[in-house]
């Protein structure tokens, strides 16, 4: 029973704001895989990305399978979902990122933009919504995800077919199943969940294109969605054949520049917004956590500890590549650079790329309903 207890603490929450300090526990409770053990293959396929090298992307469920897919020239996609519910930030630029990888291999991406969810749980005015889409759209392929090998839609606004397996799934799960992976619900997120079964298993229906298997990937706050749409997709494979189980993977959760619990829209201290004005990003990025030394006497004499440092996170999630990370970490853990010299040096980091971000951005704004059906409401 106390183990049962345990897990009950231990249930994910996928709308709550948790920053998960032990990302062990979730290979042992619930059956996630290290990535790591699968680092090879990954990078034989796809090349090297600091995703997998630096365990941005620590788990998965059945990448494996997804892989061998890939490898004998399968079709394979690639789902995932977004909340338009505030500033894209770069919290949301490592989902791109992985992305952009997968398309590397070949597989083609179904980006779904989570307007349904958002206004369910969130709250957030419609009109909102479809701007912050486009928004998010154009983000994306300023980004560099390829509009070409991706197909961007609305949840409210989508194919017939869609809405029609949101609908069989829900009638393959009984209200103490939903009941025990997420506690007591209001129905608005009881349709949110089916939207998102919906979304994860659609293409591999006829209608969209037949796909062997798809990967999800997402924050691990979002496995209570994997786990139901997998048992899904198996009790709905007597009526709808050739449904597949998803493959999922799992990155870590950056943190909010305070240091706190994850970056999030809905805590504007949180975030760095890869379109806000390039002086308010430096300046929250001047601000933002290090945990460094009370005196610099005392961090020239200790020196830094960068695992605690935002600066250091955004180095290790966007701004820096192997050599050069190496090179600060070493420096901070050895006290021969302040927190203050460093923070300018991510400064002008920061500037350039979202100079260069900004730039892109505002060509692709003014066309993205060439990428989007918004509804014509
Ligand atoms: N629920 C996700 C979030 O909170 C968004 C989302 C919607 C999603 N549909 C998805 C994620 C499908 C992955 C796959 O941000």
């Amino acid at each position: 029973m106390g183990v049962v207890l345990f897990m009950e603490n231990f249930r994910l929450d996928p709308w709550g704001h948790v920053l998960i300090e032990e990302y062990e526990k979730l290979f042992k409770f619930f059956g996630l895989s290290p990535t790591k053990n699968l680092l090879e293959r990954i990078e034989r396929i796809g090349g090297k990305s600091k995703l997998y090298s630096r365990g941005i992307v620590f788990a998965h469920r059945d990448l494996d399978k997804f892989l061998n897919t890939v490898e004998h020239g399968g079709k394979a996609a690639l789902v995932t979902g977004f909340m338009p519910s505030g500033p894209f930030h770069f919290g949301h630029k490592m989902v791109a990122d992985q992305i952009i990888y997968f398309q590397n291999m070949g597989v083609k991406a179904f980006i779904a933009m989570a307007d349904a969810e958002a206004y369910a749980v969130r709250k957030i005015p419609r009109k909102k919504l479809l701007e912050n889409a486009k928004n998010y759209v154009a983000n994306l392929i300023a980004l560099g995800v390829d509009p070409k090998r991706a197909v961007f839609y609305m949840q409210t606004n989508y194919e017939p077919a869609y809405y029609r397996l949101a609908q069989m799934a829900s009638s393959k799960v009984t209200t103490s199943e939903l009941k025990a992976i997420y506690g007591d619900i209001e129905p608005g997120k009881v349709i949110a969940i089916f939207t998102q079964v919906a979304d994860i298993l659609h293409p591999t229906l006829e209608e969209f294109g037949k796909y062997k298997i798809v990967v999800v990937p997402v924050g691990p706050d979002q496995d209570p969605h994997i786990r139901l749409t997998r048992d899904i997709a198996e009790r709905l494979g007597t009526d709808i054949p050739g449904l597949s189980k998803p493959a999922s993977t799992y990155h870590k959760l950056m943190r909010g520049l305070d240091g706190g619990e994850k970056m999030s829209s809905s805590r504007p201290e949180s975030y760095i917004s890869l379109n806000e004005p390039i002086e308010i990003a430096t300046s929250k990025l001047m601000n933002a956590y290090t945990g460094g030394r009370p005196t610099a006497d005392e961090q020239r004499r200790f020196g830094g500890v960068p695992d605690k440092c935002m600066i250091y996170e955004l180095y290790l999630y966007h701004l820096l590549d192997d050599d050069v990370l190496r090179e600060i970490y070493d420096k901070c853990r050895n006290g021969r650079i302040l927190c203050g010299e460093d923070k300018r040096f991510a400064a002008r980091l920061l500037r350039d790329f979202l100079d260069e971000h900004q730039r892109k951005f505002n060509e692709i704004i003014n066309v993205v309903e060439d990428y989007i059906e918004l509804p014509k409401y």
